[in-house]
């Protein structure tokens, strides 16, 4: 959510930090700027509403400069304009801020700053931080931001100019991610990886609290008292090829398509055919301790949260442990009651959404065991968790998340596995699940080879305004995100219910017009699933199932997707990817920009 990208070294600043932004354009999409620190002094500041193409396209020919900072927008405070679009500047123009998060006292600070005289030229949170900067009478840029910072609550990652200094970039870190890059005789800043990865892999994550002063040479951590701190770069391992399309029309479509290689990957290593087990050493749980909780609650947001609910469901199937899951964003507001004997588990792709790592802040606070299953390695999420198990999807870059997912409920059947086998679930059970859990990729590859028929009933859903997806208990969290999934890129409104639900209200809206999405696997519910879709058909509206070989559906005509069986406990896992491709082939027939849906980012790292 918002992108922040600085350079300093030998280069043009300006093509360097216009590719880090096209990189970070999935993180907000409204406004793109840049300011570059020219060699005769002075910023040269260019802001533009839409994409970074935009930018790119207004810049001057000739933007010399070896240093810089740049900024994609997702707005917050302010629509999306060219005034409140970064970076933000200081009068005089000599302080240039670009900043991810939000000022929480920012309204007292502007009106402050109006008294004693200030033009705000915005609407933002950001442009006090550019004023207060200028304004704190300091004699460094290092002291100057220390100041400013000490007078805000809120959450930022900013990263500041100061033409009287064009020899470095000084940032700070308070709850959005920074990352310095290192490279040879230059150094990048950004808030994300997928800028950094082209140029170095030596990095180093800024904590919470954490200043740096960043040169062409080197770097200086530092705190807010000024003392240093030990911040050595590590080496990581993402390869830059993975953030390319590789021939794919949209990233959505590649990170589909890259499910059976990235299943492949979470498992790899993990299970132990000697006893049925999953071997999760991260967790840095001893198999005594595993069998000392008593219940798990998972926490995440938007579709972690659904596929959490998948996990609890696996959690309570396997280990039969009391499991549920919570959306984070709810958890962290409600002073939970925290218990020793839970085991909490955050679940994140990007490892930055600022809700879950509130939740993990607030269970630590309360004395309580987190473990993450995050997919980003080093993310704040994964860093704050005890231990954990990472999900190796690869770098996701869709704003729709696909792959990440799949490869959270199989880290959740992992877990299940590990906690089951600790207690009731016996070596014959625990191999059954690692058989059928060796037999995903190969199962998700089959469903994706029937792509064109699920593009042809997309074209039929698409038409649709509005429309339902129903699932039971295994099932639910499936349409839930199935829902989830249609509703973000296809702007359709898609709404999910428990199919045992729907005669206790939501039937009323069934007619021609409203088709439902039905998951109806073949198990032990597959005779209530049916008797619902009858319900449905009698009033009118049309059915699309999504289930296994062997259920009938007898007269009732309706068509269907037919998904690989595996094991019931496993099945949502394989039930969700042809909703992926559902709601991809409707966002596509509707004509809208599936990476890069209107009004999201990727990532939440703002409330
Ligand atoms: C939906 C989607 C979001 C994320 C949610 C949590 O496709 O991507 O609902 O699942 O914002 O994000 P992470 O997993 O990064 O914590």
């Amino acid at each position: 959510m918002c992108g922040i990208v600085g350079y300093i070294g030998g280069q043009n600043a300006a093509p360097i930090l216009l590719e880090g932004l096209t990189r970070l354009e999935y993180r907000g999409y409204d406004s793109a700027g840049i300011a570059v620190l020219g060699a005769k002094g002075g910023a040269q500041v260019h802001r533009v509403v839409g994409r970074v193409r935009n930018l790119a396209a207004a810049l001057p020919k000739r933007l010399a400069g070896k240093a810089g900072i740049g900024h994609t927008r997702w707005a917050t405070h302010g629509p999306a304009s060219e005034a409140n679009a970064h970076p933000h500047t200081s009068e005089d123009g000599r302080i240039c801020v670009v900043h991810n998060g939000i000022i929480d006292n920012a309204d007292t600070l502007r009106a402050q700053l109006a008294d004693a005289g200030v033009t705000l030229t915005s609407e933002t949170d950001t442009e006090v931080l550019a004023h207060l900067i200028a304004r704190s009478g300091a004699e460094t840029l290092e002291d100057a931001v220390v100041a400013a910072v000490s007078r805000v609550t809120g959450t930022y990652a900013i990263a500041v100019t100061d033409s009287a200094h064009p020899d470095r970039l000084v940032i700070a870190r308070n709850g959005s991610p920074l990352i310095i890059g290192v490279g040879e005789r230059e150094m990048f800043v950004a808030s994300d990886l997928a800028a950094l990865v082209r140029h170095t892999s030596q990095v180093a994550h800024l904590d919470d609290g954490e200043f740096a002063t960043v040169f062409a040479t080197g770097y200086r951590t530092f705190t807010v008292d000024e003392s240093d701190t030990t911040k050595p770069a590590t080496e990581i391992d993402i390869d830059a090829e993975d953030l390319d399309l590789g021939g794919h029309p949209h990233y959505m479509a590649k990170e589909i398509q890259e499910q059976p290689e990235s299943v492949e990957r979470i498992i790899r290593g993990r299970l132990d055919d000697r006893f049925g087990v999953a071997r999760l050493d991260g967790l840095n749980l001893t198999p005594r301790e595993l069998r000392g909780f008593a219940r798990v609650k998972i926490l995440g947001c938007g579709s972690a949260y659904y596929v959490g609910q998948i996990g609890a469901t696996m959690i309570e199937e396997l280990a039969r442990i009391p499991a549920d899951a919570e959306a984070a964003s709810e958890f962290r507001y409600r002073n939970p009651i925290i218990e020793a004997d839970t085991l909490y588990i955050a679940v994140s792709q990007s490892g930055e959404t600022i809700d879950t790592a509130f939740a993990v802040e607030e269970i630590k606070r309360k004395g309580g065991r987190v473990v993450g299953l995050v997919n980003v390695v080093g993310s704040t999420i994964a860093r704050a968790c005890e231990g954990g198990v990472y999900l190796h999807a690869g770098p996701e870059i869709a704003v729709a998340s696909t792959k990440a997912l799949t490869n959270m409920a199989v880290g959740f059947a992992l877990i299940a596995l590990a906690l089951g086998r600790v207690r009731d679930l016996s070596n014959a059970d625990g191999q059954r699940i690692i058989d059928a859990i060796r037999a995903l990729p190969g199962q998700i590859k089959s469903i994706l080879d029937f792509e064109p028929e699920i593009a042809e009933h997309a074209k039929t859903v698409a038409a649709a305004k509005s429309l339902f997806f129903v699932g039971r208990v295994r099932g639910y969290p499936v349409a839930r995100e199935g829902a989830q999934k249609f509703k973000e890129i296809s702007y359709r409104h898609a709404e999910a219910y428990q199919t045992s639900e729907l005669k206790h209200g939501p039937l009323a809206l069934i007619d021609e017009e409203l088709p439902t999405v039905a998951v109806v696997p073949r198990d032990e519910l597959t005779e209530r699933n049916l008797a619902a879709v009858q319900q449905i058909k009698a009033r009118g509206g049309a059915v699309l199932a999504v289930t296994h070989e062997g259920v009938d559906f007898g007269e009732l005509g309706v068509p269907r997707i037919v998904v690989p069986k595996t094991e019931p406990e496993l099945d949502p896992i394989l039930l969700t990817i042809p909703l992926q491709l559902l709601a991809y082939h409707a966002a596509l027939t509707l004509g809208y920009d599936i990476d890069k849906p209107r009004n999201l980012a990727k990532s939440v790292t703002v409330e």
